[in-house]
């Protein structure tokens, strides 16, 4: 899979003399978190340029084990040395997480995952428009995540590369235009790896219905499912022609996706995903409420 940035809107070259931030800190120091630091130290940074504020111990022991960092249970002065800050708290965590940083950050690059906390929020909570909001989804753990990112007008494009320079070990990246556009994101390719987990159960199910063992019913819908989509990536068509491909007039495949069809299976998953967007709009309209 390429890591290389699809850009709606392409930063413009970098201009020379732009660097990567020279410490980064963490507030949050939970799975996302992980899943960035993981990746930005198998790229070569060095543990001395992450700083991590994490307050739940089992957690900051985590950090130290896997990552060998120290990190604080606490925001305080340390912090003051961060070129780039990595928002990865819970969206309901966000608000009160802010007040504690925004004292010792505000030269910073801030850089939010958080689902659902819109850039004004932030900006307002921290008291700079030096904001990124991204929105990743889980297999950025083991480096195959998808990241969009957003920046608001007036963001410098060397704060855009920085951003993606922290970002790209994680998976791949694209840049949407609108800030409403994450909520669509959220739906597809947040949410996304429930839907193809549900996927798998059902196939899963089904096989052993049928008599294959439950080992033998996993192995099938995994391998089908990283096949099929590797051969979706390398061919220029459609996913609806690749479909038709192995879709012969009364036989197997046709019985099956009738079935589906009749069962209007499409047109729910896409009301699903609309219910997916419209709940991550609620939720940034919500979390917009909290007081600073
Ligand atoms: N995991 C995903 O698949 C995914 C995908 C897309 C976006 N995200 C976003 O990424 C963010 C982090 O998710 P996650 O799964 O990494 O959550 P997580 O594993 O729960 O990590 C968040 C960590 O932040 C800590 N924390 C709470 N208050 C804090 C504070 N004031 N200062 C510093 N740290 C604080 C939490 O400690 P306590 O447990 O003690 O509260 C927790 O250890 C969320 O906003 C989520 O929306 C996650």
């Amino acid at each position: 899979m390429s890591k290389t940035a699809n850009q709606t809107r392409p930063p413009e070259p970098a201009p020379t003399g732009i660097n990567s931030p020279q410490t980064v800190a963490f507030i949050g120091g939970g799975n996302m978190a992980s899943a960035i630091i993981g990746g930005l130290l198998r790229e070569g940074w060095s543990a001395h340029q992450l700083l991590v504020v994490e307050p739940h111990e089992p957690a900051r022991a985590q950090l130290k084990a896997h990552f060998g960092l120290v990190a604080q249970g606490a925001a305080g002065a340390q912090l003051q040395v961060a070129d780039m800050v990595v928002w990865a708290v819970k969206p309901q965590s966000f608000a009160q997480a802010a007040a504690a940083v925004q004292p010792w950050t505000k030269d910073a690059l801030h850089l939010s995952v958080a689902a659902g906390i819109r850039v004004a929020s932030i900006a307002q909570w921290l008291g700079t428009n030096r904001v990124i909001r991204t929105m990743p989804n889980t297999p950025a753990l083991i480096g195959r995540g998808m990241t969009a990112l957003f920046a608001p007008d007036g963001l410098l494009n060397a704060d855009r590369l920085w951003a993606q320079q922290v970002l790209q070990a994680s998976g791949e990246l694209l840049w949407v235009t609108e800030e409403a556009q994450l909520d669509a994101v959220t739906a597809l390719s947040g949410s996304g790896p429930a839907y193809v987990f549900f996927f798998l159960e059902a196939m899963t199910k089904a096989g052993e219905q049928m008599g294959l063992s439950a080992e033998q019913s996993k192995q099938l819908a995994l391998a089908t499912f990283d096949g099929a989509t590797a051969l979706a990536m390398a061919s220029d068509e459609s996913p609806a022609v690749l479909r038709e491909r192995v879709t012969s007039k009364g036989g197997t495949t046709f019985a099956a996706l009738q079935h589906l069809q009749e069962c209007s299976v499409q047109a729910h998953f896409i009301d699903a995903m609309l219910r997916a967007r419209d709940r991550a709009s609620e939720m940034a309209a919500q979390f917009a409420q909290e007081p600073r």
